[in-house]
């Protein structure tokens, strides 16, 4: 698979294979994610819904070291960048660390250690086989496009736990998503091109489920992939 994915930039991808390190003291699972599911993660009294679908977005954030490193990959395969979306991409890796940040740090405040809580990995380990404009693909078109409404949802649910810091967090973070899907479909625009009559989303779908199957899992719906793999 590695081998058909030489990059638009010269770069192959086996050469940008290795994910980062990752914090030892944090456990990881690389399973599809689906953090609502996995209440057994908490040792909550009692496990409200709303509590853990607001953990779940909390948790989502917390995970983005994959979409640092996503966004990262673009940036060092800069060859075909023009300057204005060379410091477009720089802000949005930055933006992405400080989500991890807010994550982290709203699990703590709502009382959960979050080295306690089991890291997700899939949106890395998906997307160090792929190019880096194939990565950016899959993150604009099924990632973050399919988490952007629920952080908006998942802000009020912060306001009517009576977490009104996190809210304005999740506000924040809404706002910074909306800048960067609008980056990476420009670029994307710009730069990728795709089979005839084929549209972006379907092709990062297609990814996604091709990397799914080689892996043992089953194929997702559009609907499916945007709840499960949405960041
Ligand atoms: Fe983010
Ligand atoms: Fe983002």
């Amino acid at each position: 698979m590695l081998r058909r994915l030489r990059t638009q930039f010269g770069i192959v991808a086996d050469e940008l294979a290795e994910m980062g390190a990752r914090d030892e003291r944090y456990t990881v699972f690389d399973n599809v994610r689906d953090y609502r599911k996995r209440d057994e993660d908490f040792d909550l009294d009692n496990s409200e819904a709303m509590l853990l679908e607001l953990l779940g977005q909390l948790r989502t954030q917390r995970d983005e070291l994959d979409a640092v490193e996503t966004f990262a990959r673009v940036v060092a395969a800069q060859q075909q960048l023009n300057n204005q979306e060379l410091l477009e991409l720089s802000r949005i890796v930055g933006d992405e660390a400080r989500h991890v940040l807010t994550g982290e740090l709203a699990l703590a405040n709502l009382g959960h250690d979050p080295r306690a809580i089991p890291v997700g990995v899939i949106g890395s380990l998906l997307r160090r086989e792929l190019s880096p404009i194939d990565g950016l693909l899959q993150i604009s078109m099924i990632g973050e496009a399919g988490n952007v409404a629920e952080i908006l949802q998942s802000a009020s649910l912060a306001n009517s736990l009576g977490h009104p810091r996190i809210g304005i967090q999740l506000q924040l973070i809404h706002r910074d998503e909306i800048f960067h899907l609008k980056c990476g479909h420009k670029i994307l625009r710009r730069i990728k091109s795709i089979p005839q009559g084929a549209g972006f989303a379907q092709v990062a779908l297609d990814i996604t489920n091709e990397y799914l199957v080689s892996h043992g899992q089953p194929k997702l719906s559009a609907r499916q992939a945007a709840r499960i793999l949405g960041e």
